[in-house]
C-alpha cells in the first residue's frame, strides 16, 4: 500500500502570496477553478493502492475542515489534514505524525509541496523508484540557468540516475537540474530524518558540557526537532546510492507570487483539455458567452451571452459577467460583478469586488514581476479585493482605468490610477 502527504505550510509561510492569502489559506486560493491543493490531491488518485492523502500544516484544522471532507467524498479516499502545533520543517512535518502515517503499513510515501504545479507523473515514479532500489526519488525538472538559483540545484548520474550532488538555492551556479519538490520514498525515511534529529541533540548535549560551541557554531539556532528536507536530508545523503532523480519533460512552475498564480491557472486549463474536459467552457450554442481558448466558469456564475471570455480565463462561483464584457487572462473569484462593457486583462479580481461599466482593468502581464510595494513600476497584476463583509461597495466605478495597481480591501475608485497600490 501507498500513502501520500501532501506538506501545505502555515500561516507564516507564503508572505510572497499576499494579499491573495488575506481571506483565505494559500493551499486553498483557486486555480483553474479548484483550490490549488486539489491539483496535486486528485494527481494522487492515479497512484495505484493508494490508502490514504494527509495534508500537514500548521493551519488551523477548521480552515480545511470543509474542503478535506468534500474532496474525500468526491475521490472515494480518505483524505485527512494533519495540524502540527508548530512548525517543524519540510521533514521535520512528516517525521511528526510518523506512527499514523504508518497505520497503514505502507511501502511507499509519496511527499509532494503544495505549492508547486506540474503533470505530478506518480505512477511513472513509482515505477522508476522500484526500478532503482533507493530510499527516495525525486522529481526533477531543467530550468534555465538564470532561474536555478531560486531552486535546490542537483547533478545526476546520467546512467543510474542516482543523485551525486545536491545544493539548496546555491549562490553560484551549479545544475540547470532543479528540485521540483515532489518525491516517493520507502518508511526507511523517518530513520534519516530521526538520524538529523538525534545528531542535533548529541551536539547540543556536548554544547553544553564544553566550549564545543566555538567549532560548531553552524544550525545552533535550529530546535532539535526541525529538519528540512532539502538542506538536512538530501544534501548529506546525496552520492551514497539512496536517492535516485526522475527527470519530467512536462511543465513544472513553482506558486510563490500571486503573478506566478494566474499563469499556473492557464496551465491547469490547458491540462484539463485532455484530463477533465468537461470542466473547459465550450461556448457553443447562441445563449453562451463567445469562448476563446481554455476558460473556466463556475456552473453557478452568470456570464451574459454578448460577452468575450478567454483564453486562459477562470470565473469562480456566483461571479456575474455582464453584457459586452471582455475578459483575458484573470482569475475572477466568488461574487465579482463585472458590468457592462467592462475590460479585464492579466488580472486577479477578488471576492465581492464590482466593476464599473466601461472600465479598464489591465496589468502588463509579466508573471515572473515579483509583487511588492518596492518595484512599483513593476506591478503585474491588479488586484481588486472588497471585505467579506462589504454588501454594496464597488470597486472600479463606471469608466475608470486601473493600469498595473494593487487594491486592497473596502477601497472606491472613482478617478484612473496607474501603477498604483492602494491600501
Ligand atoms: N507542514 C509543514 N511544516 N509544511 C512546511 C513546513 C513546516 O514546518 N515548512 C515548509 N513546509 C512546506 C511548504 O508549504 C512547501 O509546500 C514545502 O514544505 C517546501 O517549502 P520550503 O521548505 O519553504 O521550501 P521552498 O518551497 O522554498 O523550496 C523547496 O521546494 C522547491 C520546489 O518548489 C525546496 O525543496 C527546493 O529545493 C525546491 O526546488
Amino acid at each position: 500500500r501507498v500513502v501520500a502527504v501532501i506538506m501545505v505550510g502555515g500561516p507564516t509561510k507564503g508572505t510572497r502570496f499576499r494579499p491573495l492569502s488575506l481571506n483565505i489559506p494559500k493551499p486553498l486560493f483557486p486555480l483553474a477553478g479548484q483550490p490549488m491543493v486539489h491539483h496535486p490531491i486528485s494527481a494522487c488518485k492515479k497512484i495505484p493502492n493508494l490508502a490514504q492523502i494527509y495534508l500537514i500544516g500548521f493551519y488551523e484544522e477548521r480552515e480545511f475542515a470543509i474542503y478535506v471532507s468534500s474532496i474525500s467524498n468526491e475521490l472515494r479516499i480518505p483524505v485527512r489534514y494533519l495540524k502540527e502545533d508548530k512548525p517543524h520543517g519540510s521533514a521535520g512535518g512528516l517525521y511528526n505524525f510518523r506512527d499514523l502515517l504508518m497505520e497503514d503499513s505502507p511501502s511507499h510515501i509519496f511527499l509532494l509541496n503544495c505549492d508547486v504545479c506540474c503533470s505530478f507523473p506518480l505512477p511513472e515514479m513509482l515505477e522508476a523508484h522500484r526500478r532503482y532500489g533507493g530510499m527516495g526519488t525525486i522529481l526533477v525538472s531543467k530550468v534555465s540557468a538564470e532561474t536555478a538559483s531560486e531552486f535546490g540545484e542537483l547533478v545526476a548520474d546520467p546512467e543510474t540516475n542516482e543523485l551525486l550532488h545536491y545544493t539548496e538555492k546555491p549562490e553560484t551556479f551549479v545544475s540547470d537540474r532543479i528540485n521540483c519538490g515532489v518525491y516517493v520514498f520507502t518508511p526507511d525515511i523517518f530513520n534519516a530524518i530521526q538520524g538529523v534529529s538525534t545528531q542535533r541533540k548529541d551536539r547540543a548535549n556536548l554544547r553544553r558540557v564544553s566550549s564545543f560551541e566555538a567549532l560548531q557554531p553552524v544550525n545552533r539556532s535550529l530546535p532539535t526537532d526541525f529538519v528540512r528536507l532539502d538542506q538536512d536530508i538530501l544534501t548529506p545523503l546525496a552520492g551514497k546510492k539512496q536517492l535516485y532523480t526522475y527527470e519530467t519533460m512536462d511543465f513544472w512552475e513553482q506558486i510563490k507570487t500571486p503573478g506566478m498564480s494566474l499563469k499556473c491557472s492557464g496551465l491547469y486549463l490547458a491540462q484539463y483539455s485532455s484530463t477533465s474536459p468537461h470542466l473547459l467552457a465550450s461556448g457553443d450554442g447562441s445563449k453562451t458567452a463567445t469562448i476563446s481558448g481554455d476558460v473556466y466558469i463556475h456552473p453557478s456564475a452568470k456570464v451574459h451571452p454578448t460577452a468575450k471570455i478567454g483564453p486562459n480565463v477562470s470565473i469562480s462561483a456566483n461571479a456575474r459577467i455582464g453584457a459586452g464584457a471582455r475578459l483575458i487572462s484573470c482569475i475572477i473569484l466568488d461574487d465579482v460583478e463585472i458590468k457592462e462593457n467592462a475590460v479585464v486583462i492579466h488580472a486577479i479580481v477578488g471576492w465581492k469586488s464590482s466593476i464599473g461599466r466601461w472600465s479598464r482593468v489591465q496589468g502588463v502581464g509579466d508573471y515572473n514581476t515579483k509583487l511588492g510595494i518596492t518595484i512599483l513600476g513593476n506591478v503585474f497584476v491588479i488586484l481588486i479585493f472588497l471585505s467579506v463583509t462589504a454588501r454594496e461597495s464597488v470597486a472600479v466605478e463606471d469608466e475608470v482605468v486601473v493600469i498595473n495597481s494593487i487594491v486592497l480591501p473596502n477601497k472606491t475608485l472613482n478617478v484612473s490610477v496607474q501603477e498604483e497600490i492602494l491600501l
